[in-house]
């Protein structure tokens, strides 16, 4: 195999394989179906204990997220929460949320 194709290979190999990359999109999705209605987009639902996320630092969110999900920090409603969260949806939600303007 040539260089040429061998290096053409190699791209088009990294190009066809975003499955692992952070998707806003995913994390966007899944915010809205689930994360917002207790935090909100945006602003927490009023009257509520819920911290707001937007404009949080991704990595902090991401480690809030997994101490939850390894049950290393308690909490009865985000421990059920996280525990279902792959470590890929938590770098979506995190990335998503760490986009938006407080
Ligand atoms: C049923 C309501 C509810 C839902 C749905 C929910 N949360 Fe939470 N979340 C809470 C509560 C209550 C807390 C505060 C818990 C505590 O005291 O640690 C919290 C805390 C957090 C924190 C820690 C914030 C901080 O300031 O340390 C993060 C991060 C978080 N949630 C992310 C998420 C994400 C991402 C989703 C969606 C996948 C989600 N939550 C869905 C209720 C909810």
């Amino acid at each position: 195999m040539n260089t040429r194709i061998a290096l053409s290979t190699l791209m088009l190999a990294l190009l066809a394989s975003p499955a692992h990359a952070t998707s806003i999109y995913g994390g966007q999705a899944r915010a809205a179906a689930v994360c917002s209605h207790c935090h909100g987009i945006n602003t927490p639902s009023a009257d509520a204990p819920f911290p707001p996320l937007a404009g949080r630092d991704a990595a902090y969110l991401q480690l809030a997220l997994k101490q939850y999900r390894d049950k290393t920090r308690q909490s009865d409603i985000m421990n059920a929460i996280a525990g279902s969260l792959t470590d890929q949806d938590i770098a979506n939600v995190a990335a998503y949320y760490a986009k938006l303007k407080p």
